[in-house]
């Protein structure tokens, strides 16, 4: 059966986030008229950098530094005022023409006191914390599920505007009192009614804005937040985000159907991060973890937490390539690898005495195996083509092509937008 329906391409994140997004959409996206963004908030940190110009972006869709795409924030986010109004100034302030920011009318606001809701959480849950990053991305959502959230549409009616947000208090009261700091209905009503006049202008009716693209022959490229293991169903929950970060999630966050979309980007570090609590199997206690740190740059982008580092985890990939139904993949930072003796690739686990799959990752009886790899010492910064790779690293690519079972069709060899060796 042939389908004419418009296509969007998706580029998300395979593991748990921080894989490098925002420095692939922004190489991919200079062909694309809209980058959009479907779920998560300001809990995303994306870097971009071109030439000496390093950008983190929480909000607004990694196309910001093309001159070409509208930067579009899809309904299934949920996004702070405060925030999306920083970032905003942010970059009108380093010539980026802001009027290229769309928001939907059907995403979430995320309001201070989500942010100290989600604080006095990750307190209660004492050793069982998740390691959220503090921003209020669970309590949103919380509401919206709970059908009390409040949408970037609302902001347009003040008057119903107030009435949602002291009933959102009022219903919080109890939680509130025993935190000891119950908002002041004033305060919000008032600090938001005073941001409302910064946003509204980019506020936008969301299905229709995105239908109107794919209809009108634009081009969508999709960029996910966070990562496949961290998804609310699919990942290593409870330790995961408030958010669908898989394919799946592209559908529902931008109010389109599954016949819409065409290719699904995965994207890999060459090695393993986290940061926050969770089974992590491959990860490393050891100087190779520490070494991967260093080099890597491994600290949060939104917290500057020191993220946890381990081998590439094939069965944890296996899974995302199937829950995401991946077309292809990009691998990143595989120059952090050079200069290490052996790597390894995690191809299998173990379990109650039986090979096990993914859903084991939390066991505590679980073994692994691996795979040995030869390490490289070439620096590989100015390499453009996958052929062209020294062999052990080209061998080491193979490993993660043969492991992954879809097309490897690109490598990041370095943060910068041009540090891309391609087929
Ligand atoms: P995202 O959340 O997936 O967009 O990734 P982050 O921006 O949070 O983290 C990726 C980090 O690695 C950023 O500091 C990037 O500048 C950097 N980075 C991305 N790709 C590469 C690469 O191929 N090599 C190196 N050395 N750094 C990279
Ligand atoms: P990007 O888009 C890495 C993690 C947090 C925590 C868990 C829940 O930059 O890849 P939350 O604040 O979402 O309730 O935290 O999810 N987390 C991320 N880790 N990269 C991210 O985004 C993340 N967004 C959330 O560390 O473990
Ligand atoms: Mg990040």
């Amino acid at each position: 059966m042939a389908s004419n329906v418009p296509k969007a391409d998706i580029v998300l994140g395979i593991q748990w986030g921080d894989e490098g997004k925002g420095r692939v959409v922004d190489s991919y996206c200079a062909d694309y008229d809209v980058v959009a963004r479907f779920g998560g908030g300001d809990n995303a940190g994306h870097t971009l950098v071109v030439g000496d110009r390093k950008l983190a972006l929480r909000i607004v869709p990694s196309g910001v530094l093309q001159d070409r795409p509208e930067l579009f924030i899809g309904g299934g986010t949920v996004v702070s005022l405060e925030g999306l109004v920083a970032e905003l100034d942010m970059l009108a302030g380093i010539g980026v023409d802001i009027s290229r920011v769309k928001i939907s009318d059907r995403a979430h606001v995320v309001f201070p006191y989500h942010a100290a809701l989600d604080r006095a959480n990750e307190t209660s849950r004492g050793d069982a914390a998740i390691g959220t990053t503090g921003r209020g991305i669970g309590p949103a959502y919380t509401d919206k599920a709970a059908r009390y959230g409040i949408t970037f549409g609302d902001l347009r009616k003040r008057e119903a505007l107030a009435d949602k947000i002291r009933y959102n208090l009022v219903s919080r009261s109890a939680v509130f009192s025993s935190m000891g700091a119950a908002p002041r209905e004033e305060d919000v009503v008032g600090s938001t009614l005073s941001l409302i006049p910064r946003v509204l202008s980019h506020v936008v009716d969301g299905v229709a804005f995105v239908h109107d693209a794919l209809e009108g022959g634009k081009r969508i490229l999709i960029e996910g937040a966070q990562g496949t293991l961290l998804d609310v169903g699919y990942g290593t929950y409870p330790y995961v985000t408030s958010s669908h970060t898989i394919a799946g999630g592209a559908c529902t966050g931008l109010g389109i159907g599954p016949t819409a979309i065409g290719s699904v980007v995965g994207i890999a570090k060459a090695y393993c991060t986290r940061v926050g609590a969770g089974p992590f199997p491959t990860e490393l206690f050891d100087d190779v973890g520490d070494a991967l740190r260093e080099r890597g740059g491994e600290f949060g982008t939104v917290t500057g937490r020191p993220r946890r580092c381990g081998w590439f985890d094939a069965v944890a990939a296996r899974y995302a390539v199937r829950v995401n139904g991946l077309t292809s993949a990009v691998i990143t930072k595989l120059d952090v690898l050079s200069g290490l003796d052996k790597i390894a690739i995690a191809t299998g686990y173990r379990s109650g005495g039986r090979s096990a799959g993914f859903g084991s990752a939390n066991e505590t009886d679980l073994e692994l195996e691996y795979a040995w790899y030869d390490g490289w010492s070439e620096d590989l910064s100015a390499i453009r083509k996958i052929d062209d790779l020294p062999p052990a690293a080209r061998r080491y690519v193979d490993a993660l092509e043969a492991a992954l079972a879809v097309p490897i069709e690109a490598v990041s060899l370095g943060p910068e937008r041009a540090a891309l060796a391609i087929r």
